[in-house]
Order: C-alpha cells, then sequence, then structure tokens
C-alpha cells in the first residue's frame, strides 16, 4: 500500500516511521525544506539505532528509510490509499490541504487529520466528499505509543471508519473509536490531571513538588503534573486546555488557570527553554516534597477523583465505550489503571460522596458530580 503524509514535523516524521516499518510506501509531504530534511536525518538515526539494538533485522533500516519518499509537491499523492494530515493545529491551514487532496487522490483514498483539537467535521464540511474524511489521532511518539483515536465526523462513511481502523491495526495500533467530540477522549478526560493540580497549588493547599509527589508515590502515575506540563511544554499544555474549554462552551470543569498563562508569558515553557514549573538550569537544585502522609493522600485522592468524574461524564455522554476509555487512558497516557475500573475499585458511592464533599466545600459547577458516576 502506499499511504501519503503531510507535514514533517515531530508527529509527521513519527506516523512516517510506523507505516514504513509496517510495509508501507510513504510519500512525505512538507512545504519546508529544512523540516523534511530534519524528518528524514532524524528518522535514519533512530532506525539505524533499532537495528543496533536488535529490534529491526539487519538491514531493515535501509530497507524502510528506502520506503520513504520526502517530497516537496502533492502530485505523487494520486498513488495514495490513505493520507493522514499532520500539519500545524490550523483549521485555515488543514482546510486548504484537504481542498488540494480531493483534486489529487483516488475519489476511494482515505483522507484522514491528525488533529488533536479540531472538529473533523467541520474540515469534513469543507470538502465536496466528506464521507471519506476521518480524524486519526496518534500520540507523541508516534512509533511507542500504541493508541490511535479514530473519530470519524458526522460525515464519514461506515466503510471508510471499518477501512482505517483494519489499517491501523495492520500498522501494529491499538485503536479506539470515539465521537468526534473536543479533545476526543485523551485529551478530555486527562484534563483534571493538569486543571486539579493547577487549583491546588492556586490554592495553596500544597507545593508543586509535593503534588507531585502525591500522583507519583500514592497514586502510581508514572510523572507528577507539574513535571509533565515542564515535559508536554507549558505553551502546548495550555493552549489544549483553552481551546477544550472553548470548545465546551466555557464549562467551567476545564477553566486554565493564570499561573500557568503567566508561565508562557513570561516563556518559561518546560524543560525546553530551561525553565517551566521547576527550574532546569545547571546547578538548580529540585524541590523537595512535604511528607505529610495526610496531605499527600488528599491530594492524589482528589486528582484522581476528578479523572474519574470526567471519564465517567464521557461515558455518560456516549463519547466512547466503557472499554475504549479505559484502553485509552492507559494506552495513550500511560495511567496505572483505567479510570473506571478505578471508579469499580474506590466504589462508585465513594467517588459520589467525594465529588459531593467537593461540591458543598466550594459550591462551584467545577465539581459537580457526573450523572454517569451516580448511576
Ligand atoms: N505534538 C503532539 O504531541 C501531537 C500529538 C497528537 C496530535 N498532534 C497534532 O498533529 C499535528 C502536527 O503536530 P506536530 O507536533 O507534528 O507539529 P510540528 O510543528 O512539529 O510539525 C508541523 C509540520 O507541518 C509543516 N507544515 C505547515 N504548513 C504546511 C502546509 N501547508 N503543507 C505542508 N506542510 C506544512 C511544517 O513545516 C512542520 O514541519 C497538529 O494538528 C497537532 O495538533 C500533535
Amino acid at each position: 500500500m502506499t499511504t501519503g503524509i503531510i507535514g514533517a514535523g515531530a508527529m509527521g516524521a513519527g506516523i512516517a516511521q510506523v507505516a514504513a516499518t509496517a510495509g508501507s510506501e510513504v510519500l512525505l509531504y512538507d512545504t519546508n525544506p529544512n523540516a523534511l530534511e530534519r524528518a528524514m536525518s532524524g528518522l535514519e538515526k533512530v532506525l539505524q539505532r533499532m537495528e543496533e539494538k536488535g529490534k529491526l533485522r539487519p538491514g531493515e533500516a535501509v530497507e524502510v528509510l528506502q520506503r520513504i519518499r520526502p517530497l516537496q509537491s502533492l502530485y505523487a499523492f494520486h498513488e495514495a490509499e490513505l493520507v493522514v494530515e499532520a500539519v500545524v493545529e490550523n483549521m485555515e491551514v488543514k482546510r486548504a490541504i484537504f481542498g488540494e487532496l480531493e483534486e489529487i487522490t483516488r475519489p476511494d483514498c482515505i483522507l484522514a487529520t491528525n488533529t488533536s483539537s479540531l472538529s473533523v467535521t467541520a474540515l469534513a464540511g469543507a470538502c465536496a466528499h466528506p464521507g471519506r474524511v476521518i480524524g486519526l489521532h496518534f500520540f507523541n511518539p508516534a512509533p511507542l505509543m500504541q493508541l490511535v483515536e479514530v473519530a470519524p465526523a458526522l460525515q464519514t462513511e461506515p466503510e471508510v471508519t471499518a477501512r482505517a481502523r483494519a489499517l491501523m491495526q495492520q500498522w501494529g495500533k491499538v485503536t479506539v473509536t470515539v465521537k468526534d467530540t473536543p479533545g476526543f477522549i485523551v485529551n478530555r478526560v486527562a484534563r483534571p490531571f493538569y486543571g486539579e493540580a493547577l487549583r491546588i497549588l492556586d490554592e495553596g493547599i500544597a507545593d508543586i513538588a509535593t503534588i507531585d509527589h502525591a500522583m507519583t508515590a500514592l497514586a502510581g502515575f508514572r510523572m507528577g503534573p507539574f513535571a509533565l506540563m515542564d515535559l508536554i511544554g507549558n505553551d502546548v499544555n495550555y493552549a489544549v486546555t483553552e481551546t477544550v474549554f472553548q470548545a465546551f462552551f466555557y464549562d467551567p470543569k476545564y477553566k486554565p488557570s493564570f499561573t500557568q498563562k503567566r508561565l508562557v508569558e513570561a516563556g518559561y515553557l518546560g524543560r525546553k527553554t530551561g525553565r517551566g514549573f521547576y527550574d532546569y538550569r545547571p546547578g538548580a537544585t529540585p524541590p523537595a516534597p512535604v511528607q505529610d502522609e495526610a496531605l499527600l493522600r488528599r491530594i492524589a485522592d482528589r486528582i484522581t477523583l476528578l479523572l474519574i468524574n470526567e471519564a465517567a461524564d464521557a461515558l455518560f455522554w456516549n463519547i466512547a465505550s466503557r472499554e475504549d476509555i479505559d484502553l485509552a487512558m492507559t494506552l495513550g497516557v500511560n495511567y496505572p489503571k483505567g479510570l473506571l475500573q478505578w471508579a469499580d475499585d474506590i466504589g462508585r458511592e465513594n467517588c459520589v460522596a467525594g465529588m459531593d464533599a467537593l461540591y458543598d466545600r466550594y459550591r462551584e459547577d467545577r465539581y459537580r458530580c457526573s450523572a454517569g458516576l451516580r448511576g
């Protein structure tokens, strides 16, 4: 098969690697020749390293690389059976590309977008044949993360959804199917991990090191929220929060935090700028968490509870199946356990009591208990 990929940035290059490793011919297109060059030399290094480590058989790195054709023209895309668009997160840019693709590609070619936060339906709506447009949301780094969220637009033909899902499985991915709603499953359900941590910080309940420690040592997450926001980049993380907040018609559950906004304004973007919530400059001493067992437990329980409430709400609104919601959070963001399973383990009535206690304390709509949790 032949796969076309538009955009040779972090995601496009990763998706190219996945497709080529699975045996597909890959057409990798970018308007910026430097991006193409960077992507190809990066791929060469990664593939060579994999071969050295025995993850590819001898000679395979070159074979995989030879299947990827860097291009600055869309002309060859008439060969493609699937195109995955991974350019900047901008509706106008994406619309223009889909317009061009419609003229060049075969009528049965699937046109997929890797958008994280834009409406797939709106993108399809700008096309003459919206039935073949779909969302295929990969996670970063695409070759390592197993999950792909399959998000059909309102107009997508069921046959296209089935074909796209089968192709992703052929590429070795685990798929979940999600309604075309803001943030799909992962970027929606994960919001409280950051939002509630920021809220606890802003209220002065605990500092960043203590909150991070509670979430790793007690709740079992691989990274604490502040360390993770610094890794993702505060600019990127803040932008996702703001987009989800706006897209949900300003639901207070998703309200962004001034603290993170100010960090972005200051250029404290995280690891990539040497400073974010933490200081990564040489010689900086990392802050130590407060060792107060009761406080740590309170923080871990509160953030976990808000995550569970969000997962229950996603299920209540039929965004995806119970299995897919739990699978998405364990594979897409490596959560230690599916959140709906977690609710059952804690006991749903305890979760409801916890949410109601928070609501009584704050009287804010942000803390409303999902009807899905009340059962
Ligand atoms: N980075 C992530 O963690 C992540 C995860 C999932 C989805 N996404 C989504 O994937 C998409 C790409 O993200 P990224 O992080 O790879 O961005 P990036 O900035 O690393 O790469 C974007 C690439 O698109 C190219 N480009 C811009 N306009 C173009 C055009 N008109 N035609 C062809 N190429 C063009 C740029 O030159 C650049 O190389 C976005 O929609 C983003 O929301 C990102």
